[in-house]
C-alpha cells in the first residue's frame, strides 16, 4: 500500500450544540495548552491522581521505552476507592449490577473499598506478593472488580482473560505471564443459561506444566463444578472471614499494573503490558474530557466486558478514579428481549452510553421497535469504540437512540495505547458521522507513506504516532524484541498501530481498518471500511463485510457479505444485488463497485465482535475456510457456506 485512494466524501457535519457546549467539561484551549508544553499538560493531569510522593521527572524516553512520572509514589486501587470514602463520596453508587437472570445490587464506593480489602488480605493469605502474577477469568460480575483492585492494592498483576476463551487459550496465557494464582467463578449467566467456567481452568491446568499454586472461586450460579481442595478454594470461605481493614501500600509510578493479552490477527498472543501512573493519568482524564463525566449526576454505562481493555480503562480504572456511577450487565444484549440494553438504560435513567459499532449495526438489523418501545431521553452523550463506525450506522445512533440530540464519540484506540487516542471533544469538536475527527490534546498522530513520509491533507496510508503518550504499553511480556519489531520497525521512531487512515480535505481523519484489509483492485488501493460503510448506507443493509478476493483480470475483486435491516421492505433478491452494485458506484465510483455481493445471516465475527475478514476472503477465493477456533459463534461459517451454496450473484 503506498497510499489510499481518497474516494468517499462525508460533507454532514454536527456542530456541538449551544447548550451542550456551556456545560462541557472540555474546551478548545486543553489543545493549545498541550502544544505549547506537552510534558506540563500530562503533568497537570496526572495532578488530579493521589500522589502519596510526587514524580521528580515527567517522562524518560529512551525509544522506543518510556517512563512517566519518574519517582513518584501512588497505588491504583486506592485512587479509585480509598479517596473517595477519606472524601466523604462513600455513599455514592459505584455500580448498579444487572445479572442476566435479573437480579440486581447497588454497590457504593463504601461498599467497594470493604470487599476490595477483605478480597486484599484473602490474596494475602494466599501468599501472593507484589509482581506476581494473577490470572482472572470471571464472568462480568462486581467481583471481576474487586478481583482487579484487589490485585493493583498489593502491586501483583492481573491478567484478566476474557471468559470465553477456551481452556487452551487460557493455559497459554496463564503460561506465558507464569501466574501462581487463578481467580475464577463457577460460572455465570448467558443467554438465558448458567454456563460454567471453572471446569475449564481444570482443563487449562491439566494441559501444559504449570506455576498455578492455588484458584479462587467465586460462587455465581450455585451450579455443581469439579473441586479439588488441594488447590480449590470457594471465595466465601477464604474471603468472607477477612478483616475489612487493610491499608494500601503505595509503589512507583511504574510499578506494572496489569498484562492483557491481544490476540492480533496472527501469531501468538502478545501480553500487552501496562504501569500505573502514566495509565491512570490518561484513563482518567480521557475519561473525564471525552465522556464529560459529572460524576454527582451521570450514570454512564460502558457495554465492554472487563476481559477486554476497554473494561479495564472504562469500567474499572478511568471511571472509579473519576468517582463515577455506572451500571454493570452480566448478560447479552438480546436476552430475554432484543430491547434488553434499552430497558436498562431506561431502568437507572443512563445518561452515558459507550458500545460498539457491531452492536449498534445489530440494533439497526433488529429493527426500530426496541429501542422505540424504551424511554431513553436521559441519554445525552453516546460513544463508539473498537472498529470504525460506518456514517449510517452513526446516525442511526444519533437519531435513534440519542433521539437527535446526543453528541457521539467515536474514539479510536488500542490495547497498546492503554486510553483514548483519537476523538472528538463533546462540547468543541464538530462531527463528522464516521471520522473519529482528531488526536486528543496531548497525543501526537500523523498519517504517512511507505517512505515514512507525513501525508498532508486529501491523502490516505498509515496511521503512526510520533510521541510517546502516558497510557503507552511498556512491552510485551517477555518479549523487548517483539516490542521493538511489531510496533517500532516499520517506520523509523515511530510507532506503528497497523490502521490505514486518511485525512480528509480539512485534516479530519478517518480510520480505514487493519492494513491487512486494505484491497488492490486494478492497482488502486480501496479500504474494505468505505465499502463497507457506502453499502450500510443503502436503506436495505444493516451489516456488510467486504474483501479483496484474487481475481485475474484486476489483481483482486471486490466481494462483499450483507446483512439486510429488519423492518424494512426490500426489492427482492437479484434486483437489490445490481440496486447496491450500483449504490456504490454512484457513491464511492465505479472503481469500488463490488464485483459479487453476497447475502447471509450472520458474520464471522470475534469474541470482541470484530470481522474475521481472513475467513470471508476463503469464502470468496473457493478455499476450505481456515481457523476459526477464535470466532465468537464457531457455526457462524457453516451457515454462511451453506447459505451461499444456492445463491449466485456473479454480473
Ligand atoms: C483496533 C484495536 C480500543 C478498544 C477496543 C479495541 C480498531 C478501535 C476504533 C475506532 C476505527 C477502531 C483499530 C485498532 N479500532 N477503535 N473508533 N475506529 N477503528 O481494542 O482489540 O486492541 O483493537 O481496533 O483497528 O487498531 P483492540
Amino acid at each position: 500500500m503506498s497510499s489510499l485512494e481518497n474516494l468517499s466524501r462525508e460533507d454532514r457535519t454536527f456542530p456541538p450544540s449551544p447548550e451542550f457546549a456551556a456545560q462541557a467539561n472540555a474546551t478548545a484551549a486543553l489543545y493549545d495548552e498541550a502544544a505549547a508544553d506537552r510534558l506540563g499538560f500530562w503533568a497537570k493531569q496526572a495532578e488530579y491522581l493521589h500522589w502519596d510522593k510526587k514524580w521528580d521527572q515527567v517522562l524518560d524516553w529512551k525509544p522506543p521505552f518510556a517512563k512517566w512520572f519518574i519517582g513518584g509514589k501512588l497505588n491504583a486501587s486506592y485512587n479509585c476507592l480509598d479517596r473517595h470514602v477519606l472524601e466523604g463520596r462513600g455513599d455514592r453508587v459505584a455500580f448498579y449490577f444487572e445479572g442476566e437472570p435479573g437480579d440486581a445490587r447497588a454497590i457504593t464506593y463504601a461498599q467497594m473499598l470493604h470487599d476490595v480489602k477483605k478480597a486484599t488480605n484473602a490474596l494475602i493469605e494466599l501468599g501472593v506478593k507484589s509482581g506476581d502474577r494473577v490470572a482472572i477469568y470471571m464472568p462480568m460480575i462486581p467481583e471481576a472488580a474487586v478481583a482487579m483492585l484487589a490485585c493493583a492494592r498489593i502491586g501483583a498483576l492481573h491478567s484478566v482473560v476474557f471468559g470465553g476463551f477456551s481452556a487452551d487459550s487460557l493455559i497459554t496465557r496463564i503460561n506465558d505471564a507464569d501466574a501462581t494464582l487463578v481467580i475464577t467463578a463457577d460460572g455465570g449467566f448467558r443467554k438465558g443459561a448458567a454456563f460454567a467456567l471453572k471446569p475449564i481452568i481444570d482443563e487449562a491446568l491439566a494441559m501444559e506444566p504449570n506455576n498455578v499454586r492455588n484458584v479462587l472461586v467465586f460462587k455465581r450460579t450455585g451450579q455443581e463444578v469439579p473441586f479439588n481442595s488441594a488447590i480449590d478454594i470457594w471465595w466465601h470461605d477464604i474471603v468472607d472471614r477477612q478483616s475489612a481493614e487493610h491499608t494500601a501500600e503505595f509503589f512507583d509510578a511504574e510499578h506494572p499494573l496489569f498484562i492483557l493479552y491481544t490476540s492480533g490477527t496472527t501469531g501468538k498472543p502478545k501480553g500487552i503490558f501496562h504501569t500505573t501512573g502514566g495509565y491512570l493519568t490518561q484513563t482518567s482524564f480521557t475519561h473525564r474530557m471525552v465522556f464529560d463525566i459529572k460524576p454527582e449526576k451521570d450514570v454512564y454505562w460502558c457495554t465492554a466486558d472487563i476481559g477486554w481493555i476497554t473494561g479495564h480503562s472504562y469500567v474499572v480504572y478511568g471511571p472509579l478514579i473519576n468517582g463515577t456511577t455506572q451500571v454493570m450487565y452480566e448478560g447479552t444484549p438480546d436476552t430475554p428481549t432484543k430491547g434488553r440494553i434499552f430497558e436498562i438504560v431506561e431502568k437507572y435513567k443512563v445518561t452515558i452510553l459507550y458500545t460498539a459499532p457491531t452492536l449498534i449495526r445489530t440494533w439497526m438489523k433488529w429493527g426500530e421497535e426496541f429501542p422505540k418501545a424504551h424511554n431513553l431521553t436521559s441519554l445525552r452523550l453516546l460513544g463508539s469504540v473498537g472498529e470504525p463506525i460506518n456514517p449510517e450506522a452513526w446516525i442511526w445512533y444519533r437519531d435513534v437512540i440519542g433521539g437527535g440530540k446526543c453528541p457521539i464519540v467515536d474514539t479510536w484506540w488500542q490495547t497498546e495505547t492503554g486510553a483514548l487516542m483519537i476523538s472528538p471533544l463533546p462540547g468543541v469538536t464538530a462531527c463528522k458521522p464516521g471520522s473519529a475527527m482528531r488526536a486528543l490534546p496531548g497525543i501526537s498522530a500523523q498519517v504517512v507513506n511507505d517512505e515514512a513520509v507525513a501525508l498532508g491533507n486529501g491523502s490516505g496510508g498509515y496511521l503512526v504516532l510520533t510521541e510517546p503518550w502516558p497510557s503507552m504499553l511498556r512491552g510485551i511480556w517477555g518479549s523487548d524484541e517483539r516490542y521493538q519489531e511489531t510496533y517500532w520497525s516499520r517506520f523509523e521512531g515511530k510507532y506503528f498501530a497497523g490502521d490505514g487512515a486518511k485525512l480528509d480535505e480539512d485534516g479530519a481523519i478517518w480510520l480505514l481498518g487493519r492494513v491487512d484489509d486494505v484491497m488492490l483492485v486494478s492497482g488502486h488501493n480501496i479500504s474494505t471500511t468505505e465499502v463497507e460503510s457506502s453499502l450500510v448506507s443503502h436503506p436495505n443493509v444493516a451489516e456488510a463485510a467486504v474483501v479483496g478476493a484474487t481475481d485475474a483480470m484486476t489483481g483482486q475483486a471486490i466481494v462483499a457479505f450483507v446483512i439486510l435491516r429488519g423492518g424494512i421492505p426490500s426489492v427482492g433478491g437479484d434486483e437489490l444485488i445490481k440496486d447496491l452494485k450500483a449504490h456504490v458506484s454512484k457513491h464511492i465510483g465505479p472503481i469500488a463497485r463490488p464485483s459479487r455481493i453476497l447475502v447471509v445471516n450472520e458474520l464471522p465475527k470475534t469474541r470482541s465482535g470484530k470481522i474475521m475478514r481472513r475467513l470471508l476472503r476463503d469464502v470468496a477465493e473457493n478455499r476450505a475456510v481456515g481457523d476459526s477456533t477464535t470466532l465468537a459463534d464457531p457455526h457462524v461459517m457453516k451457515l454462511i457456506q451453506s447459505g451461499l451454496a444456492s445463491s449466485t450473484s456473479d454480473d
